[in-house]
């Protein structure tokens, strides 16, 4: 397997005001420090929940946002300060699908509008050439013809998102950054557009990014997985081993609710973990980020920041309280 994508030490900090009318400037450390490679054709699976910095992980990666530091290499190429048409030419190698298909599809647009705008970032065309590849590309996305000349009010959200995908496909791409794509779907039709991303995956040898707030989301779809807590990597690797042997108190944690997987594997106290709210991320705890939530704090996890070790092969944990 190659990589397809490598991160190293990358962040993204924002510069905000803590006061609305506030002078004094202040960072979130929204990614902060973070390694890891996705192999091409692989899924990674990034879950953390909501504010721990995965949308913008993500968007810094496919270069929408800028990095603050650390390098990503694309296929080899160090695209980490590119700009103009290098920039360019990288963004048709990669897409984006969006949580929400209400606002990601303009709608004043029809499909074939919508679609069209992406399928011409690869050269010019005609319109029947035009018209033949959204045709094949709805109907890869189980769409039909006459929906092109439909708008997107015209459509439920499971099939928005469908026409979403599809426009993703329309510049052929390698790597797909899924950013929730399922998170507000109905329940009943979230299995659907996931096993449409997976045989779209295997037809085309994509490879995705792909971010939920569940694990249990995730971890069929997925390769690896990677668990975020407020910026940082709490731990990593290979799917199953995350989901079946979590390490990390948070990843357990995350995994409370699931149903279905062995109490040992969850906690070994009687306790909810995942008790008090993320803290702001203006004001990251010292030391460990999740001390302030996690039971087995000890007095090293307040004052010194793990980093992420090899708990074994393809298993990374950031956690002194896993060695
Ligand atoms: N453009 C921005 N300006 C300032 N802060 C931002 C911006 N985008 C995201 N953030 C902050 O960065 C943190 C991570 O946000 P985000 O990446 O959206 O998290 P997630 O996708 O995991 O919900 C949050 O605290 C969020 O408020
Ligand atoms: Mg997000």
């Amino acid at each position: 397997m190659s990589t397809l994508i490598e991160i190293k030490n990358l962040s993204k900090h924002f510069a905000v005001n803590r006061k609305l009318f506030g002078a004094k400037k202040e960072t979130v450390k929204a990614v902060d420090d973070i390694s890891f490679k996705i192999e091409k054709g692989e899924t990674f699976g990034l879950v953390g929940e909501s504010g721990c910095g995965k949308s913008t992980l993500g968007r810094t990666i496919i270069r929408m946002l800028e990095p603050t530091e650390g390098q990503i290499i694309y296929d080899g190429t160090d695209i980490t300060n590119i700009k103009g048409k290098e920039l360019k030419n990288i963004h048709k190698r990669m897409q984006i699908i969006f949580q929400d298909p209400y606002s990601a599809l303009d709608p004043h647009m029809t499909v074939k509008e919508i679609m069209s705008e992406n399928i011409s970032m690869l050269g010019k065309k005609t319109e029947e050439e035009q018209e033949e590849i959204i045709v094949s590309l709805l109907n890869k996305v189980g769409l039909t013809a006459s929906d092109m000349y439909k708008y997107p009010n015209e459509f439920s959200g499971g099939q928005r998102q469908r026409i979403g995908i599809a426009r993703a496909l329309a510049v052929n791409p390698e790597f797909i950054l899924c950013d929730e794509p399922i998170s507000a779907l109905d329940v009943s039709i979230q299995a659907q557009v996931v096993n449409l991303l997976s045989d779209l995956q295997n037809e085309f040898g994509l490879t995705y990014l792909f971010i939920a707030h569940d694990l249990n989301m995730v971890r069929h779809i997925s390769d690896k997985i990677g668990v975020m807590y407020l910026g940082k990597m709490v731990e990593i690797g290979d799917s199953d081993e995350v989901y079946f042997n979590p390490k990390h108190p948070y990843t357990k944690a995350l995994l409370e609710s699931v149903p279905g997987i062995e109490p040992e594997n969850i906690l070994d106290l009687d306790r909810d973990i995942i008790d008090g709210d993320i803290p702001s991320p203006l004001d990251i705890p010292r030391g460990c980020r999740f001390h302030t939530r996690c039971p087995y704090a000890t007095e090293r996890c307040k004052t010194e920041q793990p980093e992420l070790y090899d708990y074994k092969d393809n298993h990374k944990v950031a956690c002194f309280n896993c060695l």
